[in-house]
């Protein structure tokens, strides 16, 4: 199963990414890391710091980039059940390239008016991908939430989110959201996962999204 983060804009995708992965390793499954965001590398970066502590589990992670991405996403999910691609954020080559062979885009969102405006682009490159590649599913998740849930953003920009998505197959807005914390920060250079960070509630946050996405 190829799984890739995608949105045009920054949005914490390396985070959830990065999480993703790790959230499978740690479960025993067989995963691979994809970083097709060459320039920054900020999540080959990342899981090098995890190296460094040997009480973790290795995730194993390759760059790819250029013509061949999609055709090499698909030689990697030969030998690894999942495939964890993580994008750069804007619309190049890389990114959707691997929506034309994924089985789920991830497309985290932020609650602000600029995130939203350009929503549309990222989901428009998705549209363009199932055509050639039909099986192509996405979830949208809201992040970087504000944590009083009286602020209004959040939801504002999931009825935003559900107005351009309502004729749209295969595409849908996850229930869970995910919080702003600081612990996503800390946990970098240590080079974990927010599961296995010691904030239980990032914990059960990203376990309940973990289970609407597998
Ligand atoms: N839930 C969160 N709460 C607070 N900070 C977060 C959260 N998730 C991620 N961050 C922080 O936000 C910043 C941007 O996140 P990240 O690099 O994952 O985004 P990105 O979409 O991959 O960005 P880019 O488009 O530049 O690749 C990072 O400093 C990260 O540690
Ligand atoms: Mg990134």
């Amino acid at each position: 199963m190829i799984v890739t983060l995608y949105s045009t804009k920054s949005s914490t995708k390396t985070s959830i990414a990065v999480s993703t992965a790790i959230y499978l390793a740690n479960r025993n499954e067989k995963i691979v890391f994809a970083d097709l965001d060459t320039t920054q590398g900020s999540a080959s970066q990342w899981l090098d710091c995890r190296d460094d502590n040997e009480r973790l589990i290795r995730i194993p992670c390759i760059q790819k980039s250029g013509k061949y991405v999609a055709k090499e996403l698909l030689e990697l999910e030969t030998n690894y059940p999942y495939v964890i691609a993580d994008c750069a954020g804007h619309a190049d080559i890389n990114g959707r390239s691997a929506l034309t062979v994924s089985d789920l885009a991830i497309v985290p969102v932020l609650p602000s008016s600029l995130s939203l405006f350009t929503i549309e682009t990222t989901l428009n490159s998705c549209i363009d991908a199932q055509a050639l590649n039909p099986k192509l599913q996405v979830i949208i998740v809201l992040t970087n939430c504000h944590s009083n849930r009286l602020v209004k953003d959040s939801q504002e920009a999931r009825d935003t989110i559900l107005e351009s998505i309502e004729d749209v197959p295969n595409f849908k807005l996850a229930k869970t959201q995910i919080t702003s914390r600081k612990v996503w920060i800390d946990i970098v250079a240590e080079g974990k996962g927010i599961t296995e960070s010691n904030n239980s509630q990032a914990i059960s946050e990203f376990n309940m999204f973990m289970n609407e996405v597998f």
